[in-house]
């Protein structure tokens, strides 16, 4: 399995592989791979000839003051995960070919899927977000790109970006993965003590309390969030951020729910912040505690 480190080596990679009639799914992470990551490979290799995975801890997505510096680093483990899940090669650049010396350039996507929530409360993110998505996007032109509902902001970002860039790549959007209490797995929960874990399950049980809610006929969007945060509050512990009913394709917030709505919680527990959605609707195809994962491809 080739390891390639910088964006000319990964564009020559795919156009090679698409040159010769095969599809490529791309699996964008930050490293630490989980289960969550490994659904996603799994997917990508379910559905294209070939997968290539990213790591890359992207700085420009970090603010000041946030975990940059702490954020999981677990390279040699992640190469290992990725040879065993038949990865057909992993792009690991350093930082300094991703922003060279000069770099100047920063994809700004407007509009609620991007200023609102986690636009609003992680200055920057989005914004970090958006423009390594879109190096990677240019540079391997894939034809799929895999992302995880829980930053389901994220997921709608891109989606917006990839259309709105003519990249060409379709954007999957799979099921968040959870352990068996309920969290959403993130390289994130790894600093949580018992006692910080304990709390955080209140996020799960939130979405799981409106989706409820929702499947009972509830349509007014007010009171599925109230159901949310009257969980959320059992947690003292717990400092939310927001909970949200939104469109979840623009972000928009909902005050009554017709078609398909995402639930979306953001919350503090001992200094680590955790995200979580589920969304709700005809075609959501969600689960709270779907932990399904489809097999590799033979
Ligand atoms: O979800 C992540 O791990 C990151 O935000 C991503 C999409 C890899 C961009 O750095």
């Amino acid at each position: 399995m080739p390891v390639l480190t910088h964006p000319a080596e990964l564009r020559l990679w795919c156009e090679r592989v698409r040159a010769s009639g095969l599809t490529v799914g791309l699996v964008p992470t930050m490293g630490a791979l989980h289960a969550g990551h490994l659904s996603l490979i799994r997917r990508a290799r379910a559905e294209c000839d070939r997968t290539v995975v990213s790591i890359f801890v992207n700085p420009t997505q970090f603010a000041p003051g946030e975990d940059f510096e702490r954020y999981p680093r677990t390279p040699a483990a992640d190469l290992a995960l990725c040879e065993a899940e038949g990865v057909g090669m992993v792009y690991l650049p350093p930082a300094e070919a991703v922003y060279p010396e000069g770099f100047a350039t920063r994809v700004r996507v407007v509009g609620p899927v991007a200023e609102t929530l986690e636009g609003a409360h992680r200055p920057g993110h989005l914004e970090g977000v958006a423009t390594v998505v879109a190096k990677l996007l240019i540079a391997a032109r894939p034809d799929r790109a895999y992302f995880g509902r829980k930053d389901a902001q994220q997921c709608a970002l891109v989606r917006r970006l990839a259309r709105d860039l003519d990249v060409g790549t379709t954007v999957v959007e799979c099921e968040t993965v959870r352990d068996p209490d309920g969290l959403a797995l993130s390289s994130r929960n790894g600093y949580l003590d018992a006692a910080a874990r304990a709390q955080a399950l209140a996020i799960p049980a939130a979405l799981a309390a409106a989706a409820r809610l929702h499947e009972a006929g509830e349509r007014d969007a007010s009171r599925l969030i109230e159901a949310a945060v009257r969980r959320l509050a059992e947690s003292p512990a717990l400092s939310v951020d927001y909970a949200a009913a939104v469109d979840p394709d623009t972000f928009e917030p909902l005050a009554t729910v017709t078609g398909r709505c995402g639930i979306v919680i953001a919350a503090r527990i001992a200094g680590t912040r955790l995200i979580d959605s589920v969304m709700l609707g005809a075609d959501a195809g969600l689960a709270i505690g779907n932990v399904g994962c489809p097999s590799p491809r033979p």
